[in-house]
């Protein structure tokens, strides 16, 4: 195996990873692997903004973004990171704006911010605009941004590296294992830090606004190495994907003006969430809908509804929404001025992942016991600020606040520690697992299988859940477990290899699965997107509590319980 030693390691070239790299010292030796080339990393396709309480166009403050964050995330939240990310949130906004982040103008030259689902002021109030953007590309923008930084500070990019492996011992992590796409060589890549900024896992169901590399990876990798997963049950479903393809039409858009309507023409929201209407936040919008759908309100009585931008007028669609009316007239042929766009909810973002401290360390048990030199952030990580319901804006912000702060611990920590000595069965298990794969000769494709996952997750797993549903999913997804053990790829090279890596992502796909699947049989209660029939309500006496979830192999998961950490904001009921 080819090898290389670095101080730092980071894992994955979107926001997160690289506002991470952004904080690391120039003395310190890093490197960046990422599956991809680093403009496809999906930060590149969030739209609608990024939250801050600047008070540009009317009064607001970071402790009602708090507030906001912790009622959006139905109380599940851990108060302490909340209030630290809104705190952080201005200077993360200017410290972007100093790196080159265009974002849109007001009038007197201040950054433009719009309302977004959940975000209000005086303590629920009204609507406030807080969501700084740049147009509907602020992703992006924040992308390019943060690229053309890492690359001025010299950083070591490894592009079409595909992690298959972290390497621990003595509850220390000690680098990876990645495998060059281009080559199919495996490297080990010897470290005294990894930062795991590997993003979600939306392509484990089958509509969703996640791009084709949203695999679940560097949760996999830790859960394969008993690193817990937390909070796996709570997946958001976005309302308005775009019918039937499930890309993201942005919230902005309703922070615009634009609103939903059924088939009556009925501005439906108006009954849902009375006070903030087609701005509640997501998981109560996207519930809307399907009621809306299974009481025959549907358009054409299908499972889709509209979102109306036509009274918003062309000037203000092309300025603010160019990228999202884009979308509407190339995909459906349909010009949003003119005519209303039909949206469904779609996968859109996991609220849980690998358990972490505010400053990115891996938490591995409920009394917060870390794996030394081993951080993560971003989408992949559960710090946790989203709870049960992530507020629109805030997986940004998340992202360049909870990146920075990983960097800089783990900065920290290289500087202090030497390398320690890799364990000499380092590899191991990825080795096995690809020569499995490369020797069997008679068994399903990977796709077969992929798609038999994608869709029972969508039809037991999504956004209203129930015993029997869920208890027939848990059987048929031990069954693609099982088809999986003798999955077979036609293609036996080692340049490009993708269906290799298709197997890989496979993999990875049916462990997260797994994870959130029995996590949302375990919850029993509703709460933000965890919306159960059977169990409507919500449970603060049994179930105000992080789920920290272990693989077993061969078994069904185990759990473990974690406090949240409660505060300043009164657990109340929530509503809107
Ligand atoms: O609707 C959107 O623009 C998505 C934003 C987000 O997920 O934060």
């Amino acid at each position: 195996m080819n090898k290389h030693q670095y101080d730092v390691i980071v894992i994955g070239a979107g926001g997160a990873g690289l506002s991470a790299v952004a904080a690391i010292p120039k003395g310190l030796k890093v490197a960046v692997l990422s599956k991809l080339f680093p403009f496809r990393s999906h930060t590149g396709a969030a739209q609608g903004g990024i939250s801050a309480a600047l008070g540009n166009l009317e009064e607001d403050n970071p402790l009602w973004h708090a507030y906001d964050t912790v009622k959006g995330s139905d109380y599940l939240g851990d108060q302490d990171a909340i209030i630290q990310m809104c705190n952080d949130a201005p200077d993360a906004i200017f410290d972007l704006e100093r790196k080159g982040l265009p974002f849109s103008r007001l009038g007197n030259g201040k950054i433009s911010q719009r309302p977004f689902g959940g975000h209000t002021k005086n303590w629920g109030e009204s609507p406030v605009r807080r969501a700084c953007h740049s147009a509907d590309r602020t992703g992006h923008m924040i992308l390019h941004t943060l690229y053309q930084q890492a690359l001025r500070r010299e950083t070591n990019f490894f592009d079409e590296f595909q992690v298959v492996e972290i390497i621990t011992k003595d509850n220390s992590c000690c680098g990876v294992v990645a495998v060059k796409l281009s080559t199919g060589e495996r490297h080990v890549f010897h470290s005294k830090s990894v930062i795991l900024a590997t993003g979600g896992y939306g392509r484990c169901f089958k509509v969703t606004s996640n791009a084709l590399s949203l695999t679940g990876d560097g949760m996999a990798i830790c859960y394969q190495k008993g690193i817990p997963l937390q909070d796996m049950e709570f997946v958001q479903f976005h309302p308005t994907g775009l019918h039937p393809l499930g890309i993201l039409i942005t919230e902005g858009a309703r922070g615009e003006g634009g609103i939903l309507v059924n088939s009556r023409g009925e501005r439906f929201m108006e009954r849902y969430a009375p006070s903030i209407k087609d701005l509640a936040p997501r998981d109560i919008v996207s519930r809307s809908i399907y009621e809306e759908i299974k009481a025959g309100r549907g358009i054409d009585a299908k499972d889709f509804v509209h979102l109306d931008l036509t009274h918003l007028g062309r000037k203000l669609l092309d300025e603010k929404l160019p990228d999202v009316t884009g979308f509407a007239r190339t995909y459906l042929n349909i010009e949003p001025a003119d005519e209303p766009i039909p949206v469904k909810p779609t996968t859109h973002y996991a609220m849980g992942g690998i358990p972490t401290d505010v400053d990115g360390r891996v938490i591995i048990d409920p009394d917060g016991s870390i794996m030394h030199g081993l951080y993560a952030s971003g989408e992949c990580a559960c710090v946790s600020v989203h709870g049960a319901n992530r507020l629109g804006t805030n997986s940004l912000l998340d992202l360049v606040v909870f990146g920075k702060r990983a960097g800089q611990h783990a900065s920290i920590y290289s500087e202090s520690s030497k390398l320690s000595e890799l364990p000499s069965d380092a590899g191991y298990d990825s080795e096995s697992f690809l020569q499995q794969v490369r020797s069997n000769t008679r068994g399903p494709k990977v796709y077969e299988i992929r798609e038999k996952m994608q869709e029972i997750m969508m039809d037991y797993c999504s956004v209203f859940r129930n015993e029997e549903g869920m208890k027939k999913c848990a059987s048929l997804l031990s069954e693609l477990r099982e088809d999986f053990q003798k999955v077979t790829i036609s293609d036996k090279s080692n340049f490009y290899n993708y269906e290799m890596m298709a197997a890989f992502e496979l993999s990875c796909m049916l462990d997260v699965s797994e994870a959130t699947l029995h996590g949302a049989m375990l919850r029993k209660e509703s709460r933000g997107a965890h919306s159960r029939e059977d169990y409507p309500d919500r449970n603060d006496q049994d179930w105000l509590k992080h789920t920290l979830c272990y693989q077993e192999k061969g078994n069904d998961p185990t759990f473990k319980f974690k406090n949240v950490n409660l505060g300043k904001f009164e657990v109340k009921a929530r509503v809107y």
